[in-house]
Formats: C-alpha cells, sequence, structure tokens
C-alpha cells in the first residue's frame, strides 16, 4: 500500500478526511437539532462537515486484497459488536456468527462459488448466519441480516480493516455448502460470508449519488 493511500485511511480514521465533492447528500442535517436551535453541523454544497460516521460510510469500498498479518481478537470484537448493534424488526437481533481463521476452512469457503476465492489468501471470513429460533416474525430476517453485515462492513472500515460482503443467501447451494464446511445446525441459516483483514487495497471512494432518483412527495 502507498504511503499516500496508508494516510487517506489515516484520516478516514480519524474523521478528518473530508468526503470528495459530489459525495455527499445535500440538504439533510447531520444531527436532529434541539427545538429553536440551528443544527450544528450541516451538509453544505456537497460539503459533510467533520462527521465520522458519514466519512465512513461515503468512504467504504469492498477489499478483496489482504496482508498475511491476523486480526487481532479485539479487532474481530469490536466489528462483532457493531453487527449485533444492528437494528431488527421486533428488536429480535435472529444472528449468530462463525469466525473462521482456520486457513484449510478459508480455502473450502473459498471455493463455494466463483465470487470468493479470495477468502484463500484472506486471514480472516466471519460467516453471518441466521438463528430461525430468534426470527418469530414472518419474513423480516433477511432485512436484519443484511443490517447487521453492513454494519460489520461499516465497523471494519472505520477499524482500518478491509473487508468485502460475499454472497451466500438466498442461493440454495451456496448455503448448504457453507452450512457443511461450518458445520452449522438446524434451524442455522448462513447467510453471507464478509472477508476481512488488514488491507492489501486501497480502492477510491465512488460517488454514487443520483439526484434524478429522488421524486417529491409523489413520483
Ligand atoms: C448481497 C451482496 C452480495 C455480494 N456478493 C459478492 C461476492 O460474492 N463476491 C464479491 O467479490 N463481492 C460481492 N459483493 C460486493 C459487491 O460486488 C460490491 O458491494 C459492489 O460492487 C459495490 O462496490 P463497493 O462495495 O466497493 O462499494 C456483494 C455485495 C452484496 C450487497
Amino acid at each position: 500500500m502507498s504511503a499516500n493511500s496508508l494516510e487517506n485511511r489515516r484520516l478516514v480514521l480519524t474523521g478528518l478526511l473530508a468526503v470528495p465533492v459530489g459525495l455527499a447528500l445535500t440538504g439533510a442535517p447531520a444531527r436532529a437539532a434541539g427545538p429553536g436551535t440551528a443544527p450544528p453541523n450541516r451538509f453544505r454544497g456537497g460539503q459533510s462537515g467533520s462527521n465520522a460516521a458519514l466519512n465512513c460510510l461515503m468512504t467504504r469500498r469492498s477489499v478483496r486484497s489482504f496482508m498475511d498479518a491476523p486480526v487481532s481478537g479485539e479487532l474481530v470484537r469490536r466489528v462483532l459488536a457493531a453487527g449485533m448493534q444492528a437494528p431488527s424488526a421486533g428488536n429480535e437481533r435472529p444472528w449468530q456468527f462463525v469466525v473462521v481463521t482456520d486457513k484449510a476452512r478459508l480455502a473450502s469457503l473459498a471455493q463455494v462459488h466463483a465470487y470468493v476465492h479470495f477468502a484463500a489468501k484472506a486471514p480472516l471470513g466471519i460467516v453471518v448466519c441466521a438463528d430461525l429460533s430468534k426470527a418469530r416474525l414472518k419474513g423480516y430476517w433477511p432485512l436484519d441480516m443484511s443490517n447487521c453485515t453492513m454494519n460489520i462492513l461499516l465497523a471494519a472500515h472505520a477499524l482500518g480493516l478491509g473487508a468485502v460482503w460475499t454472497g451466500i443467501y438466498p442461493e440454495e447451494e451456496r448455503i448448504s455448502k457453507v452450512a457443511e464446511i461450518c458445520a452449522t445446525p438446524e434451524g442455522i441459516v448462513p447467510f453471507a460470508l464478509v472477508v476481512l483483514g488488514h488491507p492489501a487495497q486501497s480502492p477510491s471512494p465512488q460517488g454514487r449519488f443520483e439526484a434524478a432518483r429522488i421524486h417529491d412527495n409523489k413520483w
């Protein structure tokens, strides 16, 4: 990784990196203001101010190449804590996690489908699983699991790690292959495999804001 990209990463972590012009939403206050007070931090003209959370989500990209260094247990715990903090329907929190560091098992996961081959060279994979025994509200658990997985990606980025969501659910064949590799019991559905580690690449933020997608009051 270049000194420049390392420096950018450090700035992201400290919340000092301004989101590139054109990435930011317009108009929305960054924090709710109390009654009668001006919002302390507004987006203006494509600027995000110094909001570290927004900088994190606006600069996150998928990372698929990692250094050999292991990820510390403390970093894994913080990433998982962020996953468990996700909103879920009825606050059911229907998640369980299989943390995979074993090289042979990572190599098996890397063969589950064509788009996860890089897991074989990663130090860590987190199989984010749905626990159907905790998911009582019909139809909501995939949404809960998506929120959880997204929180994990954002936390990884905020902590200076690189990560990518690789798809398992809703592909039946992938679900059963991962369930076998990770020996998950009945009622536990592998939902996503987050491959992560210390990044060996630093993809640039991408502007994806499209004003034409926004409709005022009616379509
Ligand atoms: C549900 C889902 C499944 C995905 N599956 C894969 C995958 O199997 N392999 C992969 O390399 N990336 C996968 N991705 C990552 C996307 O390719 C990536 O998020 C997208 O190209 C946007 O790029 P960005 O994450 O850098 O913003 C997946 C993302 C999501 C949300």
